[in-house]
């Protein structure tokens, strides 16, 4: 591997001192031996702090700054400045001796010693410590090390593949280093995830250093298990929590399995394209004030379409009034790392944050992680809540992934997400250039009644209208992927969304325009503008039994319609007993102890008669007719009070 580059900028009021240290660091990196060093490092001098703020905000190869604590002036607030633009850098402040410097994040450097191959020493390490993936090296280490296995997998590094002339071609399809990485607790020098104490524990501490948690964990059944874990520690034994009506189901999953009081937020509807909104403030204030005996706050930053939150003001006032804060990042754990997405939950208060670490960054699927900033944390119920949902037997691979991708958003990130919104500007630019396709601002996405709320829309979401190019969306997705070989992360009934990740390639981002220009070219309602409107979402009926009791007890199935298939009146005024989740986008219209409208109950029949396309996730087939499952009247009586 060809060796990396690393620029450490040097910053001293004085240009004098600045090009001394400068030249005199340099000199100590070409007297080092060559095979030492992870990176070479570059000492370039800043001679002011507007000079070294316009490096950090645009210079990709920036691992550190040092700081000359005499000569530059209020250097805690260009500290903080700094770590505000990009949280990964490591910082180094000069001082001369027994200088008492007050509480920043800085590693001190000794400003009287002469040799500067001591203080290269130190930002090496410091570069090096971040660079580190302590469970991967250890697990490529134990792979190449060749140990004759005993244990599980029964696979044993796939040797029970290889040579077989029926599943031999399984082995070649995946490689080799998906079997002879596939390991179990058994090897102990991998640690234990059940029970961290060393590989797996340093690689969790820095992850908790880089995304700024206090603790973090690492989670091998997605962002659907860390939600849950964190709702059964805080409210495993019941209570309220407050919470978006269009969270992830794995959220209205945790509601069932720990009985729960959910109190519903509205979530808002822009209907012109089929997105959920976040919940306006307003809203989400005048629940907690209605419930002071609310325990959880839960909400998702940002969202799918990638909407997210002015979280301070929001977190501060759940806090002031006793409320811990969830907040589920899984589409958002780029966050950090980049200036034009800060702040994130986590620096704006949030107690417990997770994130799909696969959905934007490079681990595997599944590899998630839980990020801990609560003062009142206890370590030990959490990991016994934990280890009841994590598998005894984890995926080696999908812990080494974790521990890769916070290298690369800590060694990397800032570049790769300046490059990631570099790509999404310009497809932008290419989309709207077809004159027929569009993507859409926030200013087109946001419900009105979100205008005041300091709403903003991650820039790598892009979802583009197509509804005046007389395609259907759904039309535009399969000639896409059938014509030109591209999948697009969803749709709805006129847009398209994708990602640009850090996996996003030039090769693709030309394949796509170019794809889109094409199917431009020949878009058959060129400005006939067939914009739909969806029908609108019922509004929330009331919730009238804890969703565990209705999920649990008796219930029985009654068809939608009736004989002369209209709509069922005799579920009108019944109670859930399901969650019903038309799909996508997956955001629940009735949970388990709900109220059947009418509304409701005539949205699901037209949905279902539509033949859209849409699923509906908790609809009952009892042979051809489409039914919902209700609660037993008897049982039904045993309403929620208060
Ligand atoms: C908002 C949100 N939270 C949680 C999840 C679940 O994440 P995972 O797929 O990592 O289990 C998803 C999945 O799409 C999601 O959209």
């Amino acid at each position: 591997m060809s060796k990396i580059v690393s620029h450490i900028a040097v910053v001293a009021g004085d240009e004098a001192v600045c090009s001394r240290w400068v030249n005199a660091l340099n000199d100590a990196v070409a007297k080092q031996p060559g095979d030492k060093a992870v990176s070479i490092l570059h000492f370039l001098g800043a001679a002011s702090q507007e000079q070294v703020l316009q490096q950090v905000a645009s210079d990709g190869l920036l691992q550190a700054v040092i700081l000359d604590g005499v000569t530059i002036e209020n250097t805690s607030e260009l500290v903080r400045t700094i770590k505000s633009m990009r949280s990964e850098l490591d910082l180094f402040l000069a001082v001369p001796r027994d200088t008492v410097v007050p509480e920043l994040p800085v590693e001190l450097l000794d400003r009287d010693d002469e040799k500067a191959s001591h203080l290269l020493r130190q930002v090496q390490t410091a570069i090096e410590r971040r660079a580190r993936t302590p469970f991967a090296d250890t697990l490529r280490d134990y792979v190449f090390s060749a140990k004759d296995a005993w244990h599980t997998p029964g696979h044993s590094g796939g040797d029970s593949l290889r040579d077989s002339p029926w599943v031999a071609d399984f082995y070649e399809l995946m490689g080799e280093h998906i079997f002879n990485t596939d390991l179990s607790v058994s090897v102990q020098v991998l640690d234990s995830l059940l029970e961290p104490h060393s590989v797996i524990q340093e690689s969790q501490d820095l992850a908790a250093r880089a995304f700024g948690a206090r603790h973090t964990f690492f989670v091998t059944n997605g962002t659907s298990t860390a939600n849950k874990v964190i709702i059964q520690h805080l409210l495993g034994a019941g209570g309220k929590m407050i919470l978006d009506q269009a969270c992830h189901k794995s959220i209205h999953h945790a509601v069932i399995l720990f009985g729960v009081e959910p109190i519903y937020l509205e979530a808002s509807l822009k209907a012109d394209y089929g997105f959920y909104g976040p919940v306006p403030k307003d809203r989400i204030i005048a629940a907690i004030d209605a419930n002071p005996d609310a325990k959880l706050l839960t909400l998702t930053s940002c969202t799918y379409d990638g909407f997210y939150y002015d979280l301070e003001p929001i977190i501060a006032y759940a806090h002031e009034r006793g409320l811990k804060v969830l907040i589920d990042e899984a589409w958002y754990a780029h966050g950090r790392f980049h200036p034009a997405l800060r702040p994130n939950a986590l620096e704006s208060g949030a107690d417990y944050v997770t994130q799909s670490t696969h959905k934007m960054l490079s681990a595997f699927s599944q590899a998630s992680m839980i990020h801990v900033n609560d003062p009142d944390f206890d370590e030990h119920r959490f990991r016994e809540h934990l280890n009841m949902h994590t598998s005894t037997s984890p995926q080696y691979a999908m812990i080494a992934s974790l521990d890769v991708a916070r290298k690369q958003m800590s060694m990397e990130g800032f570049a790769q997400l300046e490059r990631c919104i570099d790509i999404a500007g310009r497809v932008r630019a290419a989309i709207d250039a077809t004159g027929v396709f569009r993507v859409l601002s926030l200013a087109d996405m946001l419900p009105a009644e979100l205008a005041d709320d300091n709403i903003r829309v991650d820039p790598t979401k892009l979802s583009i209208d197509v509804s005046a190019s007389g395609y259907s969306a759904r039309q535009l997705q399969l000639d896409l992927f059938e014509d030109f070989g591209i999948q697009v992360e969803k749709v709805t009934h006129n847009t398209l969304s994708v990602l640009v990740t850090l996996g996003t390639t030039e090769s693709k981002v030309m394949r796509f325009i170019s794809a889109m220009q094409k199917l431009a070219a020949s878009a058959p309602g060129v400005g006939e503008n067939v914009r739909r409107r969806v029908s609108s979402l019922p509004a929330l009926s009331d919730i009238a039994m804890l969703p565990r009791e209705a999920y649990f007890g008796p219930a029985r199935n009654v068809p939608l319609t009736g004989a002369q298939h209209e709509l069922n009146q005799a579920l009108v005024g019944a109670l859930s007993a399901d969650q019903v989740v038309p799909y996508p986008p997956g955001i629940p219209v009735l949970v388990p102890g709900q109220v059947i409208s009418e509304n409701i109950a005539r949205f699901l029949l037209d949905l279902y008669r539509s033949n859209s396309g849409i699923e509906i996730h908790g609809m009952v087939t009892q042979g051809d007719e489409p039914c919902l499952r209700i609660v037993h009247s008897d049982a039904s009586s045993i309403a929620l009070t208060g």
